[in-house]
């Protein structure tokens, strides 16, 4: 079904690349709820096990359902491979464990999720790799952090949550030069807006939680990148460790692939009316939204995205108990730190997202106390203006 795909747009590629129809004639894709797989006779066992035959063996390893979303999300980001995980943070972890050994360097820009700074100090740490974090858009930062142990650049761009942006093409030329890896994680714009790979970076990973299910359903994840790196390195890792995903939650996400190139666009529409509302609104100080004319690296975004994104923040005069005041008087937007959900969502990253950061860490990282995330969901943008406006006025 999926031969010959590299010639599909990139919306047909969304909704029909990796379907292998089965003999039973199904439309859509079916959920392969087995652990393990039969063989014809010991010699067969024997030699999917040896790996002198191909196949399926056991569902840690691979499953078809599993399989499918992975080939669609591979040729959605325009890369050879792609492994998916229990969770985004297992994505980052399996693609730390099966690169990395004690000793080794990452320089990773400090915007990024709070949780993927703790699994950097407080666990790969643990095992002799040491972090550098540097601003994001500061590219002599990146430059001598470098040690000549340095492996892995890290970045989130879009940032989360202040929606910061890196010049990916730079990073990737000056990894090159520098013998580094550079990781990107594509969660905020997907592969609908960004593509990474294409820009020059070398592994991109996600969280399929967000955007790619797109209703708040499942918890996943997801690496991108080339056949020998993420097929074998990052494959193998996961094949021995066991974060997998599951076949149910990958039929999930599968079909929230189909849809996910009409649902960024429209997130990204309501995202850019209500940001452009927001600066307006006299208790609002400032407004973090990439596709505003206000945004310092616009211009960057607009090169480097076909779109702007789901997410917004904004950073509201009276610190921590105006931000609390905006969120608890909301009755239609989800109190959740979840986001890319068809329901609009409201945040405030610095007592919850990034609430296990030291008060240093997130000074530097700028999350003030008066800060407030909202993922734009698909409701009608008049109501979520309508829920904001009793907490803001
Ligand atoms: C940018 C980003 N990366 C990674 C993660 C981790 O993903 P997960 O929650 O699926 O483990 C998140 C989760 O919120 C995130 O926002």
């Amino acid at each position: 079904m999926s031969d010959g795909f590299q010639e599909w747009g990139f919306d047909t590629l969304a909704v029909r690349a990796g379907q292998h129809r089965t003999n039973e004639g199904e439309n859509s894709e079916p959920i392969f709820l087995t652990s393990s797989y039969v063989f014809k006779n010991a010699a067969e066992a024997a030699a999917r096990f040896s790996g002198a035959q191909p196949g399926n063996i056991y569902s840690r390893f691979t499953n078809p359902t599993v399989r499918a979303f992975e080939e669609r999300l591979a040729a959605l980001e325009g890369g050879e491979k792609c492994v998916a995980t229990a969770s985004g943070m297992v994505a980052i972890l399996s693609t730390c464990l099966a690169l990395l050994k004690g000793g080794d360097h990452i320089v990773a820009s400090r915007n990024i999720f709070g949780a993927t700074v703790l699994l950097f100090n407080n666990f790969l740490g643990k095992f002799g790799v040491e972090t550098s974090y540097v601003p994001l858009a500061d590219y002599d930062a990146w430059e001598k952090a470098i040690r000549p142990n340095t492996k892995l650049l890290f970045l989130e761009t879009p940032s989360n949550p202040l929606m910061e942006i890196a010049d990916i093409a730079r990073l990737a030329v000056l990894a090159r030069k520098r013998g580094c890896l550079l990781v990107v994680d594509n969660v905020f714009c997907t592969p609908v807006q960004q593509q990474p790979l294409a820009l020059g970076a070398d592994i991109v990973i996600h969280s399929a939680t967000k955007y790619l299910d797109g209703q708040g359903r499942c918890v996943g994840g997801a690496i991108v990148g080339d056949a020998e790196r993420v097929g074998k390195e990052i494959f193998g890792f996961l094949r021995t460790c066991g974060p997998s995903m599951s076949p149910f939650n990958a039929w999930v996400f599968l079909k929230g692939l189909e849809t996910l190139p009409l649902r960024m666009k429209a997130h990204s529409a309501n995202a850019l009316e209500l940001a452009r509302w927001l600066e307006q609104q006299p208790r609002v100080k400032r407004v973090y939204y990439p596709g505003l004319a206000s945004h310092p690296q616009h211009e960057l975004a607009k090169k480097q995205q076909s779109g702007f994104g789901g997410v917004v923040s904004f950073e509201v005069a009276g610190g921590k108990d105006a931000a609390w005041h905006v969120i608890d008087s909301t009755r239609l937007i989800s109190i959740t730190a979840n986001l890319g959900d068809t329901k609009s969502t409201i945040t405030h990253p610095a007592t919850t997202t990034h609430g296990r950061l030291t008060p240093e860490q997130r000074q530097e990282a700028g999350i003030g106390d008066g800060l407030i995330r909202i993922s734009a969901g698909l409701e009608a943008v008049a109501d979520v203006k309508q829920d904001l406006v009793r907490g803001l006025s």
